[in-house]
């Protein structure tokens, strides 16, 4: 455990008074990874009301590809906010919201035909791609994967393979949700090698497919083609390509949950280009529209036009804002050819890890794609017991005390991810990565 002492303390006085009014206001469920209020942002740089910078690792979870208020976002959203703000796209529809249709349509791999569809979170896209599964199968059962994470609403949340913290004392969940391993293969099984990772999470798939229910009875598998909160696990190369087959063999829609490992993240425009398969329906949101909220549907035309009129949408779903910053996003990533930048980000945070691991013995593993990385920690690497979420805790508090917003994931909490803005300087990065190295350093010391 790193000790305060040595942890050079910003001023965060306003933070202090702020935090306290947090506890008195707010119930204490939404998950404190700072106690720090921020003011401002830009770039890969945010400010915290006492007036201290901190480069961003976090990008809001995800969201912040494109950077904190780029100016085209800006921009975009000021324009759409003097004309109209609000009308809802059931009541009159807008040119906006098909234009983003279109870039999805374009962006999304299959060239077969498709469409797209908006909402605000999510979770709300896992929802409704679930819906548009069972629409067109008939067939009522879904299969998700353990530590997978897909969102708080109840269909979201039966399909999240991690109880605590964020399904205990919520049951019951929703009926014929069907959960297989992932192939992790840094914790395979007990009894399974990594190299066999693979041949028994396919093998544990049909097995659930075929004793658990029938796989005529399932409408979707849902996967991510890198696991976000389950700490960045990148699944097996053979992994997904076999979900594929399984799911033509039997009828099975398989939906892409892109929603943390999409737009350029992972070097490629969606993770699951790296494994060559084509899902069926792709849910997005996140970096989709740089902070704004929007979330996304996007996929087969016969699969998304099985669900009637009505089925499907939202009062907010696709809202004019979300759609002008989502067009600007667009723009972005072509004008400043973000997913080859996510591939250099991506270079300069794996080799900094892969030093990281040489010097500390409790870097037990480097992984990623492209600039979705992380290292998980151990306290010993022969037997990979985790740190504790103590640890794991003080480690981001010393990094954000030093000015990096940092962010941890993963089964034991000891996975430390970055998801920084693929806008960074080089400068920026190294100075985050800086001082990430020089807390690992106090912390092999013994803080
Ligand atoms: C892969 C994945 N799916 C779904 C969600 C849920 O998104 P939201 O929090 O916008 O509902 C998340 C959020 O972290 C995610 O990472």
């Amino acid at each position: 455990m790193l000790k305060e002492k040595k942890i050079q303390a910003y001023k965060t006085d306003k933070s202090k008074k702020l935090w306290s009014e947090r506890e008195r206001l707010v119930p204490k469920a939404p998950y404190p990874y700072t106690h720090l209020f921020i003011e401002s942002a830009k770039g890969a740089t945010v400010r915290d009301v006492d007036g201290n910078s901190y480069i961003d690792f976090s990008g809001g979870i995800g969201v912040l590809n494109v950077g904190h208020n780029h100016p085209k976002v800006v921009a975009a959203i000021r324009e759409q906010l003097e004309k109209l703000i609000h009308i809802c796209f059931h009541v009159m529809p807008y040119e906006s919201y098909l234009k983003v249709c279109e870039r999805l349509i374009a962006v999304a791999p299959g060239r077969f035909p498709k469409k797209a569809i908006l909402f605000n979170s999510g979770a709300e896209a896992v929802e409704n791609a679930v819906k548009a599964a069972k629409a067109f199968t008939k067939r009522q059962g879904v299969v998700s994967f353990d530590l997978g994470f897909h969102g708080r609403t109840y269909m979201a949340l039966t399909l999240t393979g991690k109880d605590n913290p964020y399904r205990a004392g919520f049951g019951p969940f929703v009926p014929e949700v069907y959960r297989a391993p992932y192939p992790y293969s840094y914790r395979p099984p007990e009894g399974v090698s990594p190299e066999e990772v693979n041949r028994y999470c396919v093998g544990a798939l049909e097995r659930v497919l075929t004793i658990q229910t029938s796989p005529h009875k399932v409408a979707a598998i849902i996967v991510e083609a890198l696991q976000g909160e389950g700490g960045f696990v990148v699944p097996t190369p053979g992994f997904l390509p076999a979900v594929r087959k399984i799911c033509d063999k039997y009828g099975i829609v398989l939906i892409l949950d892109e929603i943390q490992s999409g737009f350029g993240r992972t070097g490629k425009m969606f993770a699951v280009e790296h494994f060559g398969v084509v899902p069926d329906l792709m849910t997005v949101a996140k970096s989709l529209a740089a902070g704004m909220p929007l979330s996304g549907v996007v996929g087969r035309t016969d699969i998304l036009d099985s669900v009637d009129v009505g089925g499907m949408g939202g009062t907010y779903g696709g809202n004019p804002l979300s759609c002008a910053a989502a067009l600007a996003v667009f723009e972005i990533f072509e004008k400043e050819n973000l997913v080859s930048r996510a591939g250099e980000v991506g270079k300069i945070i794996e080799d900094r890890f892969k030093e990281f691991k040489k010097r500390f013995d409790f870097v037990g593993e480097e992984r990623g794609l492209g600039a979705m990385r992380a290292i998980e920690l151990v306290k010993n690497r022969d037997t990979k017991e985790p740190i504790s979420e103590e640890d794991a805790k003080g480690l981001l508090a010393a990094c954000a005390a030093r000015g990096l917003i940092l962010l941890k994931a993963g089964l034991h909490n000891n996975v430390l991810r970055t998801l920084v803005p693929l806008t960074v300087t080089d400068a920026e990065l190294e100075k985050g990565l800086d001082i990430m190295e020089s807390v690992l350093e106090e912390y092999k010391v013994g803080g």
